[in-house]
C-alpha cells in the first residue's frame, strides 16, 4: 500500500511517497527558509505564492523517486492544520484535484500528529502507552497515547513554544534565522555559564518559555554579554549565552517528560517536532530517561511529508476517509 503525503503548512512545500506506512521511497522537501531568512521570519503571503510555484514540481519529483504511478496509490494524505491559512489552502487544494481526478481516496492529517508518526517511520514495533513531546516552532506538548490516533494533552505550553523561544532567542543575540539551528551552533562554543530562571510551574505539566527569553533580553540590554569577538573581556560571550539558553528550555523539557512518563507508567518516550533535530535535546533526553527513547533522523523531525504520509496510512487503516468538502483548520488542536 503506497500513500501520497503533501505538506504545505508553513514554509517547506513536501511531498513523499510511503509503503505500508513505514518506509519511506520518497521524501521531497522544497525550502522556502532562504527567502524568510532575509524578513527574519515566515511571511505569510510570500509563502503561500512559494507554495504554488512549488507544489507540482515537488509531488511530481516524489512520483518519479518513488517509481509510483497514480494506481499504485492507496490514497492522499495531506495536511489540513494547524498552520497558515494560506499554505494550508495550496497542499489541501492541490490533493482534492488530484483525489478528484484519480478516483483516490484522501484524508486529511494534523500537523502534530503527523510530528508524532515520524517515530513509525524508523521503528515499527512502537508500544503503547507512550508519552509523545512534540517541539516545535507552534507548539510544545506533551502526549499521553493510547492507541492509534488516542491522544490525551498533559502538557501544553503557556505562552512560547519551544522553536518559537529559540528563534527569539536568536534574534536576541544577533544569530539570525532560523533560530534553533543557529543557537545550537552557537552553543557548541560556549558553556553555559550564565544561570538563566526556569519556570517548573509545579503541580502541572504545562510549560512556559518566555521567562527564560526576557532574563536574556534583560541580559544583553544592561551589556552583559559580550558582542566582541575580542578575547580578553570578563562577560560571557554570545556563546556562552546561546549555550546557557539551549540548557534551561532542555533541562524543563527533559525533567517534565521524564515525570510524566514515569507517572503514567508508559513503556516508551518519543520526541518529535523541529526542535527535536536539536543533538543536545536528544542527548539529555536519553541520558536522563530510564525509559526506551524513540527519537526520528533530523530530517524528519522538522517539516515534512513522509511523516504526513505515515500518519494518513494509519487513518486510512481506521477508516477515516474524507469527503471533497475537506477544509483547513488552521487553529485545529491535537485533542
Ligand atoms: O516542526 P518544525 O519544522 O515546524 C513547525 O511545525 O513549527 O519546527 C520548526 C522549529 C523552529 O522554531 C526552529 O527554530 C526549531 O524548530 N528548530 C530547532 C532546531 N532545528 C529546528 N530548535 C533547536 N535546535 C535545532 N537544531
Ligand atoms: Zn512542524
Amino acid at each position: 500500500m503506497k500513500t501520497l503525503g503533501i505538506e504545505t503548512s508553513c514554509d517547506e512545500t513536501a511531498a513523499a511517497v510511503v509503503e505500508d506506512g513505514v518506509r519511506i521511497l520518497s521524501n521531497q522537501i522544497a525550502s522556502q527558509v532562504e527567502i524568510h531568512a532575509r524578513y527574519g521570519g515566515v511571511v505569510p503571503e510570500v509563502a503561500s505564492r512559494q507554495h504554488i510555484l512549488a507544489i507540482i514540481p515537488i509531488i511530481e519529483q516524489a512520483m518519479a523517486e518513488a517509481k509510483a504511478t497514480w494506481s499504485d496509490l492507496e490514497g492522499i494524505a495531506v495536511t489540513i492544520g494547524p498552520g497558515l491559512a494560506g499554505s494550508l489552502l495550496v497542499g489541501v487544494n492541490v490533493a482534492k484535484a488530484i483525489a478528484l481526478a484519480r478516483g483516490l481516496p484522501i484524508t486529511g492529517v494534523n500537523h502534530l500528529e503527523g510530528h508524532i508518526y515520524a517515530n513509525w517511520l524508523i521503528d515499527r514495533s512502537i508500544e503503547f502507552p507512550l508519552v509523545c513531546l512534540i517541539v516545535s516552532g507552534g507548539h510544545s506538548d506533551l502526549v499521553l497515547m493510547k492507541g492509534h490516533g488516542d491522544y490525551v494533552v498533559l502538557g501544553r505550553t503557556r505562552d512560547d513554544a519551544a522553536g518559537e523561544a529559540f528563534d527569539k532567542a536568536a534574534r536576541i543575540l544577533e544569530l539570525g534565522y532560523p533560530g534553533g539551528p543557529a543557537i545550537e551552533q552557537a552553543a557548541r562554543a560556549g558553556t553555559a555559564s550564565i544561570q538563566l530562571p526556569r519556570a517548573w510551574l509545579k503541580g502541572t505539566s504545562d510549560f512556559s518559555f518566555s521567562g527564560i527569553k526576557t532574563a536574556l533580553l534583560r541580559l544583553v540590554e544592561a551589556g552583559k554579554v559580550s558582542f566582541s569577538t575580542n578575547q580578553g573581556s570578563e562577560l560571557p560571550t554570545v556563546a556562552d549565552a546561546a549555550a546557557s539558553f539551549q540548557e534551561a528550555v532542555i533541562d524543563v523539557l527533559v525533567t517534565k517528560t521524564v515525570a510524566v512518563a514515569k507517572e503514567h507508567r508508559v513503556k516508551q518516550i518519543l520526541l518529535a517536532g523541529g526542535v527535536a533535530s536539536n543533538e543536545r535535546l536528544r542527548q539529555r533526553l536519553v541520558k536522563n530517561s530510564p525509559l526506551p527513547v524513540l527519537i526520528p533522523p533530523p530530517v524528519l523531525c522538522t517539516d515534512n511529508a513522509a511523516m504526513i504520509a505515515a500518519c494518513g496510512y494509519s487513518r486510512f487503516r481506521a477508516g477515516k476517509t474524507d469527503g471533497l468538502d475537506l477544509d483547513v483548520i488552521p487553529g485545529l488542536k491535537l485533542a
